[in-house]
């Protein structure tokens, strides 16, 4: 691990392989349960409590110990990032850090904002939503990081998603559940920032923190993840009808390869099905359609 502590970046080794990284885009998130120590957990809630005093490890630019006292106890108490043991074992979590670095490439940058969600439960839950300002596109230029301080089981409302939402408007079912990020105290939470999501339904006593903020990418993209020698661009698993093309584009893009993307459609790549007899056509072009992200004409492709 090496972390650049003036321009709050860090480097370290990629941990997810070429089929990992190509889940996350199908999928839009991952979760890495009880990562974090139950000592640091307590410490960051007693933090957001005003339990232990502030110590931030160096002045931004502008703010006064005032300024920092004072957004602490906001619903964003970014002061937080400031703490050297937050730095060290929650922003740097090695594990995270090695899921970062395989999403986000070399010197991925840490968050400037934190979100506390906060929540007194029992409480209802929220209406599911994309998060304020998402962008639908095959760039992976930042994701979201959900850290759960507490236990958080199903009945403390933790976060719930639809998997492979990220990539297009949403309209969730009446009854739509989505797959909660319930977990033990010092669970995280990686998301496309597109992601639909929503705090689910708690029926549980107490309070509920869920730290939220974004990490960024620093370089561009290119495929210096773990490499396995035999995983196959054509014969990948992309996905289905309607939304295989926007995760195989998410993945040429992460890949460094996102301008020589180019689909034919109907049955050809990246589409495909186990019963057919031999890989699928168009694997390869260099003429044809991008997947259209905007979605403002009638059969979703573009030029
Ligand atoms: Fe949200």
């Amino acid at each position: 691990m090496h972390y650049d502590a003036v321009n709050r970046t860090f480097d370290c080794d990629p941990t997810l392989t070429d089929t990992q990284v190509l889940e996350f885009c199908r999928e839009g998130h991952l979760f890495l349960p009880g990562v974090v120590s139950d000592e640091i957990n307590q410490r960051t809630c007693d933090y957001l409590n005003g339990k232990i005093p502030a110590n931030p490890c160096f002045m931004p630019e502008g703010f006064t110990t005032e300024d920092l006292e004072r957004i602490r106890y906001t619903h964003e108490p970014s002061s937080i990032l400031l703490e050297d043991w937050y730095i060290e074992h929650v922003l740097l979590n090695p594990q995270l850090a090695g899921v970062l670095r395989s999403l986000l490439g070399k010197q991925v940058g840490l968050p400037v904002l934190v979100s506390n969600h906060r929540i007194e439960c029992p409480e209802e839950p929220q209406n599911w939503h994309h998060d304020a300002d998402h962008v639908f596109g095959p760039e992976l230029d930042f994701v979201e990081v959900f850290y759960f301080p507490q236990d958080t089981p199903k009945e403390m409302g933790p976060t719930d998603v639809v998997p492979g939402s990220h990539i297009r408007p949403t309209t969730p079912k009446p009854d739509e559940e989505g797959l909660a990020s319930a977990g033990p105290a010092g669970s995280i939470g990686i998301h496309s920032q597109s992601i639909l999501h929503r705090r689910g339904k708690s029926t549980a006593t107490g309070v509920r923190h869920m730290l939220k903020y974004s990490y960024w990418r620093t370089t561009p993209p290119e495929r210096d993840w773990i490499i396995e020698p035999d995983f196959d661009f054509r014969t990948a698993d992309y996905g289905g009808h309607g939304s295989a093309r926007y995760y195989a584009h998410m993945f040429y893009w992460l890949c460094g390869k996102g301008k020589e993307f180019r689909v034919i459609g109907g049955q050809g790549w990246p589409w495909k099905t186990k019963n057919q007899i031999g890989p699928s056509y168009g694997f390869g072009a260099t003429e044809g359609y991008l997947p259209n992200w905007r979605r403002d004409n009638p059969d979703d492709y573009a030029l």
